[in-house]
C-alpha cells in the first residue's frame, strides 16, 4: 500500500507525473493538490484502470470560513511519498522574460514562499513522508523544506530528496548521440553530482557505464559537459517563453519516485544521485566533505536507498583532474544556494 501526493500536480510537470504515477501498480493511492484543477486532473485519471484511487483538492475559496487549508491537509494525511512540482517555471531571456536565470530573485522568492508553505503543512500532517522536491531552485528549496522541518523538530534528512535525476536522464541521453546509438540510452547510466543549476550541475563522465571512446578530443568532451549543465536552458529557449522541461521533468521525477517506492518495499542495493543533506548518513556525509574540503550541508552524490529513505552517502569515488575543477568550481554557487535557503526561513546569519 503507497500513498503518492503530488503538490502542484495540476502544472505542466505535475500532470503527466501524476500519471506515470497512476500507471505504476504499486501506488496505491493517488491524492493531488493544485491551487487550481486538481479535482479536475484526478477525475480524468481516475478512469484510467489501475489500482490507484485518486482524489483532487483545492485551497479553500478566499471568504471560506474552513480552517487554514483543509484540501492540502486531507491530500496530505497518511501520505508514503510526497513529489513536490508546485511553483513557478523560469522563461527564456528574451522580450517579455520574467525569470531568466534559475536564481533570479523574483523566482526565488515566490517558488521559495510556496515551498516554505508546503513544508509546513507537511511538518503538521505528515512528517515521516519521503519529500521530493522539484520546485526551482533546488539548490535553495531543499534546504528550504528542511528548515521548516526543523522548526517543527520533525526533520528526517533520510526522507528529504532534491530531484536531480533529470540531469542524470539528459546525461544518458546524451553520452548515447556522442556513442552513435541511441538506442543505448536507457542502459546508460551517468552519476551527476554537486546540485541542480549552472556550473553546480558536475557529471562524472568517467565513471559512465559505457565509456566514450578513447582519445576523443577535448572540446566533444567540455560540449557535451556543458550541454548536460545546461540542459534546462536549451528547453527553455526551445519553448519560447511558453515555460521549462515539464514532460522529460515529468519521466524523471517518475523514474526517482519508482525507486523510493521499491526502497519502501524493501528492495536493497538501489543506489541513486540526489541532492540530499550531509547529515543522512554521518559517516559518509563526513567522508564527502572530507574530499570537497569545504564544510557544507548540502550536496548531490549517489546515495543508496533502504526502507527508511537514505542508507549511505556513496560520494564521488575515483574523479578525473577536470572532473575535480568541475567540482571545485560548482562550490561556491552551491555554498551561496544554500546559504540563501536557509537564510530565507532562519533570517540572515
Ligand atoms: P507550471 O506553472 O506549469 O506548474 C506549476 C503548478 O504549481 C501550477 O499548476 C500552479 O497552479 C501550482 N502551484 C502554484 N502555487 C502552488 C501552491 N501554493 N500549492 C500548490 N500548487 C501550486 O510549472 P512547471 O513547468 O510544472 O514547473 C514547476 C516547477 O518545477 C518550477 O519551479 C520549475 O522551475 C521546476 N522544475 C524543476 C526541474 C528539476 O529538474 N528539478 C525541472 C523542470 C522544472
Ligand atoms: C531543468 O533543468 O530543465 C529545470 O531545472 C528547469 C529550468 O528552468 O532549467
Amino acid at each position: 500500500m503507497v500513498k503518492a501526493v503530488v503538490l502542484g500536480a495540476a502544472g505542466g510537470i505535475g500532470q503527466p507525473l501524476s500519471l506515470l504515477l497512476k500507471i505504476n501498480p504499486d501506488v496505491t493511492e493517488l491524492s493531488l493538490y493544485d491551487i487550481v484543477n486538481a479535482p479536475g486532473v484526478a477525475v480524468d485519471l481516475s478512469h484510467i484502470a489501475t489500482p490507484a484511487k485518486v482524489e483532487g483538492f483545492l485551497p479553500p475559496p478566499k471568504d471560506s470560513q474552513t480552517t487554514p487549508n483543509e484540501g492540502l491537509r486531507k491530500a496530505l494525511a497518511g501520505a508514503d511519498l510526497i513529489v513536490i512540482p508546485a511553483g513557478v517555471p523560469r522563461k527564456p531571456g528574451e522580450a517579455n522574460a520574467v525569470f531568466t536565470t534559475l536564481h533570479s530573485d523574483d523566482l526565488f522568492k515566490i517558488n521559495a514562499g510556496i515551498v516554505r508553505d508546503l513544508a509546513t503543512a507537511i511538518a503538521t500532517t505528515a512528517p515521516k513522508a519521503f519529500v521530493l522536491v522539484i520546485s526551482n531552485p533546488v539548490n535553495s528549496t531543499v534546504p528550504i523544506v528542511a528548515e521548516v522541518f526543523k522548526n517543527h523538530n520533525v526533520f528526517d534528512p533520510k526522507r528529504l530528496f532534491g530531484v536531480t535525476t533529470l540531469d542524470v536522464v539528459r546525461a544518458s541521453t546524451f553520452v548515447a548521440e556522442v556513442l552513435g546509438d541511441r538506442s543505448l540510452s536507457s542502459s546508460i547510466t551517468v552519476p551527476v553530482v554537486g546540485g541542480h543549476s549552472g556550473v553546480t550541475i558536475v557529471p562524472l563522465l568517467s565513471q559512465s557505464s559505457h565509456r566514450l571512446p578513447e582519445g576523443l578530443d577535448t572540446s566533444t568532451v567540455d560540449s557535451l559537459v556543458n550541454r548536460i549543465q545546461s540542459g534546462g536552458d536549451e528547453v527553455v529557449k526551445a519553448k519560447d517563453g511558453a515555460g521549462s522541461a515539464t514532460l522529460s521533468m515529468a519521466y524523471a521525477g517518475a523514474e526517482f519516485a519508482v525507486k523510493i517506492i521499491r526502497a519502501i518495499k524493501g528492495e536493497r542495493g538501489i543506489i541513486v544521485p540526489s541532492y540530499v543533506n550531509l547529515a543522512a548518513d554521518q559517516e559518509g556525509g563526513a567522508a564527502l566533505r572530507k574530499d570537497l574540503g569545504k564544510d557544507l550541508d548540502y550536496f548531490s552524490s549517489p546515495v543508496e536507498l533502504g526502507p527508511n529513505g537514505v542508507e549511505s552517502i556513496k560520494g564521488l569515488g575515483t574523479i578525473t583532474p577536470s572532473e575535480r575543477a568541475l567540482v571545485n568550481a560548482a562550490l561556491p554557487d552551491l555554498i551561496s544556494n544554500i546559504d540563501k535557503g536557509v537564510s530565507f526561513i532562519q533570517g540572515p546569519k
